[in-house]
């Protein structure tokens, strides 16, 4: 019990009572216009020009303040350290106290950055993920800071579309536990914590699909196909616990997200039991005006209320309409009730109601060494080796060394997309991690490549090509049309390759990129995508050998543009060619169909032998499991992390299904010339499926579990589901 005084004049601040009877006793004394209030969200706050409007109860949030205290200097036009004085109006000022609850996208690291979330995907590592997902909390909870809005967990096989760089990956399994584990890490196992903060699975649902790769655009996909795959990982964040889930830009054949009542108050929030709020996407109830469903803003807010949309990110249509939509009897109170009720709930859960301020004199969210380690091994995990034809790992001792291209001193670009408050200045760049490691062995070239660059390269015995994308041309709004490499770079790649010395293409990128001709021309390409603050310490420690590689292509990268989609996603048609592996026959008439690396793919600098799967049983009831073992033997002299595979496919269902799908997958290390049997129990819930009649089903049968280093190279072994047995 806190402060008798203030228990007895507004009962809800009693901590001793349940969190539902707390919002009781505040619902119960709040106007509907105070009750909208809490469903409004504004971009900014300016604790003096919005203070009438917060005393008056009528913002309920903001999603890009930040900063505890201070309040003078202007970033981008966001007020900075504007937390503290705006929350006063709340809790001081207004009538019942109320705070405000602040938002921020502190997508993958606040301050130290880590790798993009496909780069962490790469890892398919959960302690990482978590771990990444606690530091960012705690810094950004320094900042005053109480919500990120991450994960985003959209399934996409679309490799034009920039936001592939904040995804997960293509496949659901891995998307859904990652996101777990970061869901962990924002909101530990009380998100009240002081280093804490609640976080966000978004966005709800389908917008990987969205067409031609083109961001915002339209979604035509049925149902079976949404709940086999695309609400997976939703799911899986849920159960988990996420506090929030946004709500999608696009629309679902023709049912803008934002509107849309089955998915998201049926499916989300009924048929999954999601208590928490559905925040929309910037202006997503204005957009419904645009996608034409809705003749104005009251319409949009009556559609989106009702569809399930609790918490209106700054269109201001909930302010403006609500009220009147209730009292002319056009939207239930029920409504805004639950609403609101969603919101309450999670300023109760979140412990703003006893600590609503954020400054803590003297904590800091500059990168410590600590912070910085966790970010290195994201990174390392993130670097994955798809090609080597012996000349990494580098010799330590000698060589020269040639390291040039345009990412070399560009800490800012090593950040990858979506770093509100990660700086510069604190990234590790390659070309000085290389100096500190090689000396005067290694020579840099930095920025725009040059004829001096063939000067250099043929000085050097080897050369290290930085190549790829900069974080600007991935993320929101970002697709492209030809998944290339950005204009010139082969051109330089050619004329170094001419050179006949060996050359290691290192490739930063948002999304699987055509690396046809860099795979022919490289004696070795490490893909790093965009790695965060140490990308240069984790890039000297993969290529000098200090690390072993040990990431995987988390989604699958297709042969040409053209080729979209390519993916683990494939079903069977009715004409037999394995599109996914078949190295002979095409789908089309000027080209094969077969990923040119395949999801899953990953090199060590050793080789590891698979021996074929065997199972504790070869017949298992609908609700029985089995241990599946596969021995891995490291055949060569370096040690090595092992992602150890495990694919299923359902050869004969109710609806097509994967030729293979993720099922699970161990990390084992493995010291040279050493063996071990790796085991996976498999619960035959994990072949549940949703059919036909679109509810979940495991059909009695035969189900082929595959294990192997990546989805293109699988060793089966068939088993049975009975009822009886
Ligand atoms: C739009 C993006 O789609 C969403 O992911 C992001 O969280 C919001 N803007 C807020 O910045």
């Amino acid at each position: 019990m806190t402060d008798t005084t203030a228990t007895t004049t507004r009962p809800w601040l009693d901590v001793a009572l349940p969190v539902e009877e707390r919002i009781d006793l505040l619902m119960a004394e709040m106007t509907l216009a105070e009750k909208v209030g809490q469903t409004h969200q504004v971009a900014n706050i300016d604790p003096e020009a919005d203070a009438e409007t917060i005393r008056a109860g009528r913002i309920s949030s903001s999603l890009y303040a930040s900063g505890a205290t201070g309040g003078n200097e202007r970033d981008e036009g966001v007020l900075v350290g504007s937390i503290d004085a705006a929350q006063r109006h709340a809790v001081e000022g207004s009538r019942l106290g109320v705070p405000l609850l602040f938002g921020r996208d502190v997508i993958h690291g606040h301050r130290t950055v880590a790798p993009i979330p496909l780069g962490l995907a790469a890892s398919f590592d959960p302690d990482i993920a978590e771990r990444v997902g606690e530091v960012a909390a705690r810094e950004a909870a320094v900042e005053g800071v109480a919500w990120t809005f991450a994960p985003m967990v959209d399934i996409s096989e679309e490799p034009r579309w920039g936001r592939v760089a904040e995804s997960l990956g293509e496949t659901p399994v891995l998307s859904g536990r990652l996101a777990a584990s970061l869901v962990r890490g924002f909101q530990g196992s009380d998100p009240s914590d002081l280093d804490r903060i609640a976080a966000c699975a978004k966005h709800f649902a389908g917008y990987g699909l969205a067409a031609g790769g083109r961001d915002y655009d339209t979604v035509s996909v049925g149902e079976n196909t949404l709940r086999n795959l695309h609400l997976r990982p939703f799911k899986a964040a849920v159960d988990a616990g996420v506090m929030t889930v946004m709500a999608a830009f696009n629309d679902v054949d023709g049912t803008p997200m934002h509107a849309h009542e089955h998915l998201v108050r049926g499916v989300l929030k009924n048929e999954w039991g999601f208590d928490g709020v559905v925040v929309a996407d910037w202006n997503g109830i204005g957009q419904i005006v645009f996608q034409g469903v809705a003749a104005d803003s009251r319409e949009a807010a009556a559609l989106a209320i009702r569809a399930g949309v609790d918490l209106d990110m700054v269109s201001g249509a909930y302010l403006a309409h609500l009220e009147e939509l209730v009292e002319s009897g056009d939207v239930e109170l029920a409504l805004v009730d639950d609403a609101v009720r969603r919101v309450l709930r999670l300023k109760f859960r979140l412990g703003l109601f006893e600590r609503p301020y954020a400054a803590r004199p003297g904590a800091t969210n500059a990168p410590t060494p600590e912070s910085r380690e966790v970010a290195l091994r994201a990174a390392q995990a993130a670097h994955v080796l798809v090609k080597n034809d012996g000349v990494l790992p580098l010799d330590r001792d000698s060589g020269t060394v040639l390291l040039s291209g345009p990412f070399v001193d560009d800490g800012e670009a090593l950040l990858g997309t979506w770093t509100l408050d990660g700086r510069g200045e604190d990234v590790v760049s390659p070309g000085s991690a290389l100096k500190a490691r090689l000396g005067d062995r290694v020579e840099v070239s930095d920025g725009r490549f040059s004829d001096r660059t063939l000067q250099q390269s043929r000085r050097a015995e080897r050369t290290v090509l930085l190549l790829g994308e900069h974080p600007s041309r991935s993320g929101e709004a970002n697709s492209v049309t030809d998944i290339g490499l950005p204009h010139g770079q082969l051109d330089v790649l050619r004329a170094v390759a001419r050179l006949g010395k060996p050359v290691v293409a290192v490739v930063y990128t948002g999304r699987p990129l055509d690396l046809g001709e860099v795979l022919d021309l490289a004696a070795a390409v490490v893909v790093v995508w965009h790695p965060g603050v140490e990308a240069g310490t984790a890039l000297a420690s993969v290529l000098l050998g200090d690390v072993e590689p040990h990431g995987r292509l988390p989604m699958t990268f297709p042969l040409s543009t053209g080729h979209i989609p390519t993916s683990t996603h494939q079903r069977p048609t009715g004409r037999l060619i394995r599109a996914d592996v078949d190295h002979e026959e095409g789908r089309y008439l000027d080209a094969l169909t077969y990923p040119r690396l395949p999801f899953g793919l990953g090199l060590s600098y050793t080789t590891v032998d698979y021996a074929a799967p065997t199972v504790s049983t070869s017949t298992i009831p609908t609700d029985g499991s089995l241990t599946l073992t596969v021995t891995v033997a490291n055949s060569g002299e370096r040690p090595c992390r092992e992602v150890v595979q495990l694919y299923v496919r359902d050869p004969v269902a109710q609806v097509t299904r994967p030729l293979v799908e993720l099922s699970d997958w161990a990390l084992v290390d493995l010291a040279p010339g050493q063996s071990r049997e790796v085991t996976f129990e498999v619960h035959a819930e994990q072949f549940a499926y949703t059919g036909r009649d679109l509810t979940a089903r495991i059909d009695e049968g035969e189900v082929v579990l595959l294990t192997g280093p990546d989805s293109a190279r699988l060793q089966p072994v068939t088993i049975t589901v009975r009822n009886d047995s």
